[in-house]
């Protein structure tokens, strides 16, 4: 019998589902896209059938496990904004926990053999020391981090109970965009600092506002690490060839495994973009952690990943880039 080799990708319009999608498509994977738009844009998928629809549709989803004879799934399809998940729980447990239930049953019926998932490292909370190590105890402090932990564990559930092995990502801070340009971060309404920050550059936003400079780190502000978008891309596609080479199911933080502070986020892309943008200092916000760097020896002993990105000059530079890409030409419009 032949083996199913189809590549299904929730959320493959969306910003990072689509890198990945691009680096599946540019090594000739059998791809089809599942993505109801909600936040994506049909103009990222640069690869493969593109399939508009959701992954609460059991009908749809097993109409597509069997078509495209898919042996692989990347879920990314999710709802992303933290203080949405606060005031509105429900939603985000509907959409990324709910969904993902009915995402794994299809994917059981239909004899699926790997599953690669997108988790965060707001898995961890607020962890005790500046690294989040995978064995670091797991207390979210947001539904978002909630929604996205039950979504683990019902996957290591059904791993255990089946032939299903999997590979969960808790990807900490994601940013920059295709060097080459054809694709980027198009996100509305962003949250996360260094697109907030690009869309200041170009005069899209007026300030950005910075909270808490009064944190226990060399400069007050908060650390983050942060990976560039291309180098995740390429731990997926990692991820998958070490699940069909045999590889057991792992968790595995995806990262840097340094941090840079607000301050040093904010000079670089001062220089990048050659004039300082404005920036106003706000208190500290409820529950962000002063520090949250990824312990990453597992991820390289694992996978054989390693950055080809680690530079904040350049993953800046990529997001103002984009950002530009995009005034010239909006996406969705
Ligand atoms: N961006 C980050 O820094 C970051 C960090 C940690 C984890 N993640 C995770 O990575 C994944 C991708 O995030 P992103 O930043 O690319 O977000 P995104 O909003 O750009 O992408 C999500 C995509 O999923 C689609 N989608 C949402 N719900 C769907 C559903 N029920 N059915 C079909 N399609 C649906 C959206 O239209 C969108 O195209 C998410 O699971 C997110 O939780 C992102």
């Amino acid at each position: 019998m032949r083996q199913k080799n189809g590549v299904l990708v929730t959320g493959g319009a969306g910003y990072i589902g689509s890198h990945v999608v691009k680096q599946l498509g540019e090594m000739g994977e059998r791809l089809v896209v599942l993505d109801n738009f909600s936040t994506g844009f049909r103009e990222a998928v640069l690869y493969g059938d593109l399939i508009e629809g959701d992954t609460g549709d059991t009908a749809l989803v097993s109409r597509i496990l069997r078509d495209y004879e898919v042996d692989a799934i990347l879920h990314f399809a999710a709802h992303t904004i933290v203080p949405e998940s606060v005031s509105n729980p429900l939603k985000y447990y509907g959409n990324n926990t709910c969904k993902t239930r009915n995402l794994l049953q299809c994917a059981a019926e239909a004899g699926v053999r790997h599953f690669i998932f997108s988790s965060t490292a707001a898995v961890y909370g607020i962890p005790e020391g500046p690294f989040a190590t995978e064995s670091s105890p797991n207390a979210p402090i947001n539904p978002y981090g909630t929604s996205k932990l039950m979504s683990e564990w019902m996957l290591r559930d059904l791993s255990a109970a089946s032939n299903l092995r999997h590979v969960i990502l808790r990807y900490f801070n994601v940013a920059g965009s295709d060097p080459a340009g054809h694709i980027g971060q198009s996100t509305q309404n962003a949250t996360l600092l260094i697109k907030v920050a690009a869309e200041v550059a170009v005069g899209k936003r007026e300030k950005l506002l910075v909270f808490g400079t009064d944190y226990p780190t060399p400069d007050g502000t908060g650390v983050r690490d942060y990976i560039h978008v291309s180098d995740l891309a390429d731990a997926h596609v990692r991820a998958l060839e070490y699940l069909r080479n045999g590889g057991e199911s792992v968790t595995l933080n995806a990262g840097y495994g340094h941090g840079y502070s607000v301050r040093e986020v904010i000079d670089t892309v001062n220089k990048v973009n050659g004039r300082p943008i404005a920036v106003e200092e706000q208190p500290r916000r409820a529950g962000d952690p002063p520090q949250l760097v990824a312990a990453v020896g597992k991820i390289h002993e694992t996978l054989g990943w390693m950055p080809r990105f680690d530079d904040l000059e350049f993953i800046v530079r990529t997001s103002i880039d984009w950002e530009k890409r995009l005034l010239e030409k909006p996406w969705g419009a």
